[in-house]
């Protein structure tokens, strides 16, 4: 589904060299490393959001950085789904609204079984600015699966939860998953998320290295 080959990138240094990875439909991989180990820039090359300064990377046997525009911004709108650290909803709107913005970019219906499934059923009526910074992570992870995306990519995805919520909220991802023939990459520093994936690998000194 997606496959990576020698990719490297380096900002004032080198930040990874000659990385590769491949995502299969139904698996789950997380990629763990300390805070500036490149994690999220790893993420956003491979999510079509930073062009490598070498290596390729491809989905379905196409380089996503020589598509054309139009094909880009449909397999971002489509086929990526991209849980970000920081969620980016939509402050001055409610949940609901929040979720409609998928919906209506899409066209996937909003599924109410999901929302009850990550526990935010009932403040669907609420603006964002009155929800818990764990309610904010999971409306957003909601409105990612609402597009019914292919590849879930997720940065620090349980970052704002409790480790009960966390664990709950992972396994709803991975049910998403299997059901859905997709795919997670998931980039975290929490060692029991990691290992909660199929594969794990470690971020360090340029290097990916796998640990599992
Ligand atoms: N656009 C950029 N320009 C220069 N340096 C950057 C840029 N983005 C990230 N960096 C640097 O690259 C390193 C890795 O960052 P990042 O990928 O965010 O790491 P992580 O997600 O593992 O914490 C950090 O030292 C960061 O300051
Ligand atoms: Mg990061």
């Amino acid at each position: 589904m997606l496959g990576a080959k020698n990719l490297s990138h380096s900002f004032d240094y080198d930040l990874f060299q000659n990385i590769d990875i491949e995502l299969k439909p139904k698996t789950t991989t997380a990629i763990l490393g300390v805070s500036g180990s490149g994690k999220s820039t790893l993420l956003h090359v491979l999510s079509s959001f930073l062009p490598p300064q070498s290596g390729v990377v491809e989905y379905n046997g196409h380089n996503i950085y020589s598509l054309p525009n139009s094909e880009l911004v449909n397999l971002r709108k489509n086929d990526f789904g991209i849980i970000f650290q920081s969620h980016y909803l939509f402050r001055g709107f409610s949940a609901k609204e929040n979720l409609e913005v998928s919906s209506i970019l899409t066209g996937e219906p909003i599924d109410e079984e999901l929302s009850k499934k990550f526990g935010v059923a009932h403040v669907l009526s609420q603006p964002i600015s009155t929800l818990s910074g764990g309610q904010q992570q999971r409306i957003s992870i909601v409105r990612v699966l609402t597009k019914k995306p292919k590849i879930i990519f997720a940065d620090e995805p349980t970052g704002n939860l409790d480790k009960t919520s966390a664990a709950e909220v992972m396994s709803t991802i991975f049910e998403y998953i299997e059901q859905n023939d997709a795919a997670l990459l998931c980039v975290t520093h929490d060692e029991n998320l990691a290992f909660s994936c199929d594969s794990v690998f470690r971020l360090e000194r340029n290097a990916i290295i796998r640990l599992k």
